[in-house]
């Protein structure tokens, strides 16, 4: 059975939908679809373009409220973007970073065990933890988890996000599928520091916001580890293959077979795009070049910086992350295809034009 895309009875809840993620799904489902949305978050500023559309429901509220975990719960497919992911975050304000990414998601989790909604909770690649550089595939099943000591707080997040997919997997009347996202970048990904948001976000961020204000890149630990960055709009296409492998949940209980893709967690990433850290500032340094049309020389050379001193005690890194996507390409037939030249190419020139020239804007960044 194909899924009906024109099936205008079908709405999806989207918990996190004015995020980076949730903004291009809800773009998607939009264009490519006449299903409904019910989007749930506390900021709106990605999504003002879609605000009164009639196919869409807002509301202005967090998973903190549990008359709205209950509301979102009535519908059949729940996507769970909500998270607080800010690395920064992570050392400065752990017990705030596990209420967001362990008590709000198992509260929703609950109640879809309750009504029967197929949950989509979305966790992360940092579940992985502390990878060595010379780590080889990270394989959803199979992957040892090793995370650092206590006192090293950058875990706080991972611990709490795998102790949800722990949760989840525990219910056993759930229907649920995780995803772990294996850096995900695009237009409207993060903040800039200082004008529309505080602490330091992720890398891509961090180094367009550097190469607008004509600073140094930061590369923590002299950038040695490595990622593998994916193109958001093939997040948004792994979702649409998800959603077509899963009938958006209508699948009686004895039609589930261990193709379908439920109590399963997928990784989403794109291993040919792995890259060290010092390699992507100095693309990034070239691109933006480009984009602006001036010479090289004229931007200043990354430079290095110690985590600790970076990111404040307690900072801890992981050195790899390539996902293995077997998986994902086996049950649901999907790879990602951006290479990162065209990923970050149109990122960057999103945020040169987002930012670049608000020079207003950034006249402000002392009092924010
Ligand atoms: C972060 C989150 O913690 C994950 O949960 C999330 O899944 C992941 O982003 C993601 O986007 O998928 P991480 O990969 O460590 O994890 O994110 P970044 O903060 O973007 O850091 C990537 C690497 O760049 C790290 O080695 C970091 O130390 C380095 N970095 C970051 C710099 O060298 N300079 C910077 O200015 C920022």
């Amino acid at each position: 059975m194909n899924l009906q895309f024109n099936d205008s009875s079908i709405t999806v809840a989207v918990v996190g939908c004015g995020g980076f993620i949730g903004s291009h799904l809800l773009d998607a489902i939009l264009s490519r679809t006449k299903w409904r949305v019910f989007g749930v978050d506390l900021d709106f500023y990605r999504i003002q373009h879609r605000l009164n559309d009639e196919r869409c429901e807002f509301m202005v509220a967090d998973l903190a409220d549990k008359s709205v975990v209950e509301r979102i719960a009535k519908f059949p497919v729940v996507v769970n973007l909500a998270a607080i992911c800010t690395p920064s975050r992570y050392m400065a304000e752990a017990p705030e970073v596990i209420r967001s990414n362990y008590d709000h998601p198992v509260a929703l989790a609950d109640a879809c065990e309750k009504s029967g909604s197929w949950l989509i909770h979305f966790s992360t690649s940092e579940i992985y933890g502390r990878t060595s550089v010379d780590s080889g595939l990270l394989v959803e099943d199979e992957t040892e988890l090793t995370f650092g000591p206590v006192k090293s707080s950058r875990w706080s997040y991972a611990t709490a996000k795998l102790l949800t997919e722990r949760y989840i997997a525990g219910l056993k009347n759930l229907k649920w599928t995780v995803v772990r996202p294996f850096n995900f970048v695009g237009p409207y990904m993060d903040f800039m520091p200082g004008v529309d948001g505080s602490g330091i976000p992720r890398v891509l961020a961090n180094f367009s916001s550097a190469l607008v204000r004509g600073e140094p890149l930061k590369l923590v630990n002299g950038g040695v580890a490595k990622r593998s960055f994916t193109s958001v709009f093939d997040a948004v296409d792994f979702l649409f293959a998800l959603f077509e492998a899963g009938q958006m949940g209508f699948v009686a209980a004895d039609a589930i077979t261990e193709k379908s893709p439920f109590s399963q967690a997928f990784n989403v990433g794109n291993p040919d795009n792995e890259i060290t850290i010092a390699d992507l500032a100095w693309k990034m340094r070239k691109i933006f070049a480009e984009i602006k049309g001036v010479n090289i020389e004229s931007i200043p050379e990354p430079e290095s910086i110690s985590g600790v001193e970076y990111y404040g005690e307690g900072y801890e890194d992981s050195m790899r992350r390539l996902p293995s996507v077997e998986k994902a390409e086996r049950l649901l037939g999907f790879k990602a295809k951006t290479p990162i030249d065209v990923v970050l190419r149109e990122s960057l020139t999103w945020f040169v034009k987002h930012y670049g020239c608000l020079d207003e804007r950034l006249e402000t960044k002392d009092e924010r």
